[in-house]
C-alpha cells in the first residue's frame, strides 16, 4: 500500500472523503445528453469563487469610509500591483455572473427543469438569485461614485412607499435620513461577509437537492426510470470524468470571451461600469438619469411602468416585487405533462419567446427616460411579462404536446 493510499485510508476512517467523492463525482450518474446549456451551472460556481477571491484581495486595499472610499478604489486602480486587474475581474465579473445566471435560468425554462421532482432546486435557485441581486446592489455602493450614491438613494427610497411604516423603514435601512457613511459601513458588512455566506450556503443546498433527485436533461426524460441490472441508469454516465472534463471546455471558452472584455472593454461602454460612477458621490448634485446596471433594468422598467397613486410609487413597487415572486411559483403554474420544449406544443414555445423578448426589451427600456413612447412600451411589455405567468396554468393545459420517449434521444 502506497503512502498516499495509507493517508487516504486514515482520513476515510475519520471523514467520508472517498464516500463523498464517489457519491457526488465518480458514481453520480448524469444524463448522457447534456448540451451547451448545461455549462452554466459549473460556470456560475466558478464565478462565485472568482468573485470571492477577487473580493478578498480588493478588501485588502479598499476603505469603507465615505471620505476615503472613492479614492481607495482609484488607488487600487492606479497604484496597487495588479489592482486594476483584480478590480475589473470583480466589477466585470459581476456582470458576467448575471449573464451566466440568466442563461442558467433560461435553460430551466426551456427544459422544464423546475418541474416535479426539482421544485426545490428551483426554489433554492430563486433564493440564490435574490441574494445575488442584494449582493450586487450593495457592492455597487462601495466605490462611492455618483451612480453608487444616487442608485442606492432611489432604491432605498422605494421602501418609503410602503404605507404607514415606509419612511421609518427607509431610515432604518439607511441608518440615516440620506445615504451616508452609516449606509456605506453596513452595506460593506453585508457585501463582504453576510451575503457571501448566505450565497455559499444556498449553493450547497441547491446542489444537494440536485444530487438527491438527479439532473434533468434537454429531453426532459427521467433517466432513473430505466436502469440496468447493476442499478445504474442506462442513459447515465459518471459525472467524473465525463462532465468534469467537458465542463473544463466550457470554462476555457468562457474565459476566452471574458478576457476579451476584461482586457479590451472592461466597462463595456457604460453597461458594466457606468460613466457617472467615475465621478465621486455628490449628495448635492443629482445625475441627469439615474439608471441601475443592466441586470436590474428589466425590473426598473416594470417599476416605472406602473402609474403612481398621487406621489406614491407603491403600486410600481408591488409590481416589481410580483415580477420576481411569480418566478418562485413556476413549478406550480406550469401544468404541462411534459418538461422539455422539444415535446411541448406551439403555445408554450410562443409564450416563452414573447416572455424572453419582453424581458430583454424591458431591460433596454429601463435604461431610457420613463416618458412618452418609452413609457407606453414599458407598459405593454410589462403586461406581456406578467401574462406569461398569469395565463400559464391555462395555456400549458390546452397546449398540444408530443409523446415523450422512454429513453433520451440524443446520440
Ligand atoms: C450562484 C448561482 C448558481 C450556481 C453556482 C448554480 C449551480 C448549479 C449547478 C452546478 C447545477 C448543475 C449543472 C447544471 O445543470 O447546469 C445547477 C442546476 C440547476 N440550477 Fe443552478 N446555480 C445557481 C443559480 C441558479 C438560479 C438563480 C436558478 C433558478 C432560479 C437555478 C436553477 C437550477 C436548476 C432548475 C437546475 C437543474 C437543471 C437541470 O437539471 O436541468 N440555479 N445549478
Amino acid at each position: 500500500m502506497s503512502m498516499l493510499e495509507k493517508t487516504l485510508g486514515w482520513v476515510d476512517d475519520r471523514f467520508p472523503l472517498t464516500k463523498m467523492w464517489t457519491e457526488h463525482m465518480s458514481a453520480y450518474y448524469a444524463p448522457k445528453n447534456f448540451n451547451f446549456w448545461y455549462f452554466f451551472g459549473s460556470l456560475a460556481l466558478m464565478m462565485l469563487v472568482m468573485q470571492i477571491v477577487t473580493g478578498v484581495f480588493l478588501t485588502m486595499n479598499y476603505n469603507p469610509d465615505a471620505t476615503l472610499a472613492f479614492a481607495s478604489v482609484e488607488y487600487i486602480m492606479r497604484d496597487v500591483e495588479w489592482g486594476w486587474l483584480i478590480r475589473y475581474l470583480h466589477s466585470t465579473g459581476a456582470s458576467a455572473f448575471f449573464v451566466i445566471v440568466y442563461l442558467h435560468m433560461f435553460r430551466g425554462l426551456m427544459y422544464g427543469s423546475y418541474k416535479k421532482p426539482r421544485e426545490l432546486i428551483w426554489i433554492f435557485g430563486m433564493f440564490i438569485y435574490l441574494a445575488l441581486m442584494a449582493e450586487a446592489f450593495m457592492g455597487y455602493l462601495l466605490p462611492w461614485g455618483q451612480m453608487s450614491y444616487w442608485g442606492a438613494q432611489v432604491i432605498i427610497s422605494l421602501f418609503g412607499a410602503v404605507p404607514f411604516v415606509g419612511e421609518e423603514l427607509a431610515i432604518w435601512i439607511r441608518g440615516d435620513f440620506v445615504i451616508s457613511d452609516a449606509t456605506l459601513n453596513r452595506f460593506f458588512a453585508f457585501h463582504v461577509i453576510a451575503l457571501p455566506i448566505v450565497l455559499l450556503g444556498l449553493v450547497v443546498a441547491h446542489i444537494i437537492a440536485l444530487h438527491e433527485v438527479g439532473s434533468n436533461n434537454p429531453d426532459g426524460v427521467e433517466i432513473k426510470k430505466v436502469k440496468g441490472a447493476d442499478g445504474i441508469p442506462l442513459d447515465g454516465i459518471p459525472f467524473h470524468p465525463y462532465y468534469s472534463v467537458k465542463d473544463i471546455v466550457g470554462v476555457v471558452v468562457f474565459l476566452f470571451f471574458f478576457s476579451v472584455v476584461i482586457f479590451f472593454m472592461p466597462e463595456l461602454g457604460g453597461w458594466f461600469l457606468e460613466k457617472d460612477n467615475f465621478v465621486p458621490a455628490n449628495p448635492l448634485k443629482t445625475p441627469e438619469h439615474i439608471v441601475p446596471l443592466w441586470y436590474f433594468t428589466p425590473f426598473y422598467a416594470i417599476l416605472r411602468a406602473v402609474p403612481t397613486i398621487g406621489v406614491s410609487q407603491f403600486p410600481g413597487v408591488i409590481a416589481m416585487g410580483m415580477s420576481i415572486v411569480f418566478l418562485f411559483f413556476l413549478p406550480w403554474l406550469d401544468r404541462s405533462p411534459v418538461k422539455s420544449i422539444r415535446f411541448r406544443g406551439p403555445i408554450y414555445k410562443f409564450a416563452l419567446a414573447v416572455f424572453t423578448i419582453s424581458f430583454i426589451v424591458l431591460g433596454w427600456l429601463g435604461t431610457k427616460p420613463a416618458g412618452g413612447n418609452y413609457l407606453i412600451a414599458s407598459q405593454v411589455f410589462s403586461i406581456l411579462y406578467f401574462l406569461f405567468f398569469i395565463l400559464m396554468p391555462w395555456y400549458t393545459t390546452i397546449d398540444k404536446t408530443k409523446p415523450v420517449p422512454e429513453r433520451v434521444t440524443s446520440k
